[in-house]
């Protein structure tokens, strides 16, 4: 088996993480600063939301240059003494990705302006206006309004599936290709461990434009109330062949997708056939679904059943775009953060942890004068800065208004949130069934979830307000309310907890 599937991942958005040097922004020696907190944890690998220089429009998601690091987060040598010093701890470093577009800064980009024959043109995706001189066909950007922009002195349109300053690559063009390959390169050869694959399923667009047809009630309720279905934006055939093209790159590194797909049918083939694609394709129904049993249970079964031989899943309910699940599954009530952390650190697959899950971080209140997000749907609540300590940090890029659940506090206390994810961090170490055991879904009354890991694992989970009894017994390994800890197990599970047990 390998790290990455036996292993827990963490995400860490640099900026709110850690500051080194006092200038408000977390930076790279920061996080360097931090790895025994993370080691101590039992973390075996971290992802870096985007390091690379940007004018921060989309705060990172805007590249201007896939080989550097940005100023504010420090240098390529901080992040070559981060990588190594991650290494000794047996922590692996994946990169951010970001091949669907560049910033508008990018060079690339700069040149593409300067003429309809200039050397990087193709590099992105240009098109006539049509007769009436609106854009050439109905795609929208996932950001709002049209996914075109009329650049005048040239006359013609270019493609932004985001915001306008992030010009969309064009995938048909070898010289694109040819370029990543160098960027995947760059990275392997400074010691990265492999890649998240920002917008996975959007890199390649339709060829020939074709419009993007009216979504129905049949599609997800997110894609109905877009009003498009981007099935020639987006989502197109050939997308697998730049993942083939990139694992046949990449050896014994690996490559995460954000898969923003909320059709499984449509997430499997990302594994491609014969591990041949994506290691692991982050799977956004279950993040978007309600922390209720047969939501969340169905979702699992599907891609048990689904999955090819040898793919392997991988679960999170937190990240940057979708903000913090003490918010948003467990609406700020610990008991409920302690079972969606009990059920992600105990189902078979790939965990991801997102920075401040390990101590039931809530999503952080930002007044509306301090937001810097650019898109309505505000994504800044789920990136305010790492809580140390008791003591706010007002003074960073994004406040911390709220400290009284922190790092410190917690670690002194073995009751915590904090301990718990430790020790279940540990339990999965140490026990095959937690680490690569099958699942199996076992029966249980409504409002709980009961599954089976391997050869002599139980979970137990009650999702709901009423004390419920399951049929399992045992004896208790970890369990969401701390004393049951090493005590039988007799079925009675109150309202909102959960238990591993032995048996
Ligand atoms: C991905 C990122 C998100 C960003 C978008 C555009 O969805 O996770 O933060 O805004 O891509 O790059
Ligand atoms: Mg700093």
């Amino acid at each position: 088996m390998s790290w990455w599937r036996e292993g827990v991942l963490y995400q860490i958005y640099p900026r709110s993480f850690a500051d080194s040097d006092g200038d408000g922004i977390g930076d790279l020696r920061g996080i360097t600063a931090r790895l025994d907190h993370l080691e101590w944890l039992g973390i075996d690998g971290i992802w870096l939301n985007p390091t690379m220089p940007s004018p921060n429009h989309d705060w990172g998601y805007d590249v201007a240059d896939y080989c550097a690091v940005h100023p504010d987060l420090g240098t390529l040598e901080d992040l070559d003494e981060l990588v190594a010093e991650a290494g000794k701890r047996g922590i692996r470093v994946l990169q951010d990705l970001v091949p669907n577009h560049t910033s508008d800064r990018h060079a690339w980009f700069q040149d593409a302006l300067t003429g309809r024959d200039a050397a990087h043109r193709e590099h992105y995706v240009w098109a006539d206006p049509r007769p009436d001189g609106g854009p050439p066909n109905n795609w929208l950007s996932v950001f709002g309004g049209p996914a075109w922009t009329l650049h005048e002195p040239t006359g013609q349109y270019y493609l932004h599936n985001f915001l306008p300053s992030q010009p969309d690559l064009n995938w048909w063009n070898d010289a694109v290709r040819d370029e990543f390959d160098r960027i995947l390169r760059f990275w392997y050869e400074r010691g990265i461990a492999g890649f998240r694959i920002d917008v996975c399923h959007a890199i390649v667009n339709d060829r020939d434009l074709r419009d993007d047809p009216v979504a129905t009630e049949a599609d997800h309720p997110k894609v109905y109330e877009r009003g498009l279905r981007a099935e020639f934006s987006m989502n197109r055939p050939e997308v697998h062949d730049v993942l083939k093209r990139w694992r046949r790159l990449s050896g014994d590194r690996i490559l995460v997708g954000e898969t923003y797909v909320l059709d499984l049918d449509q997430l499997i083939p990302y594994y491609g056939a014969g591990e041949d694609q994506l290691h692991l394709a982050f799977n956004f129904l279950f993040v978007h679904a309600d922390l209720v049993p047969a939501e969340l249970r169905g979702i699992v079964e599907a891609i048990e059943e689904k999955l090819p031989a040898g793919a392997w899943p991988v679960w999170t309910g937190s990240n940057h775009d979708a903000g913090r699940l003490a918010t948003r599954w467990a609406a700020g009530h610990e008991d409920r953060t302690r079972c969606a952390l009990l059920m992600l650190l105990t189902l078979r697959g790939t965990p991801f942890l997102y920075y401040g899950d390990e101590i039931g971080l809530p999503e952080g209140e930002v007044p509306p004068e301090r937001r810097l997000d650019p898109v309505p749907d505000n994504r800044d609540g789920g990136r305010t800065p790492m809580p140390w300590t008791d003591d706010p940090a007002p003074a960073m890029w994004l406040p911390l208004l709220d400290a009284s659940r922190n790092v410190a506090d917690q670690r002194a206390d073995p009751g915590s949130v904090l301990h718990l994810v430790r020790d279940l961090i540990a339990l999965r170490r140490d026990r095959d069934d937690l680490r690569r055991g099958d699942y199996e879904t076992l029966p249980a009354p409504r409002g709980a979830w009961v599954w089976r890991r391997g050869e002599a694992t139980t979970v137990a989970v009650n999702l709901s307000d009423a004390p419920l009894t399951v049929e399992a017994r045992g004896t208790v390994l970890i369990a969401t309310d701390r004393s049951r800890d090493g005590t039988p197990f007799d079925g009675a599970l109150p309202a909102w907890s959960a238990v591993v047990v032995d048996g």
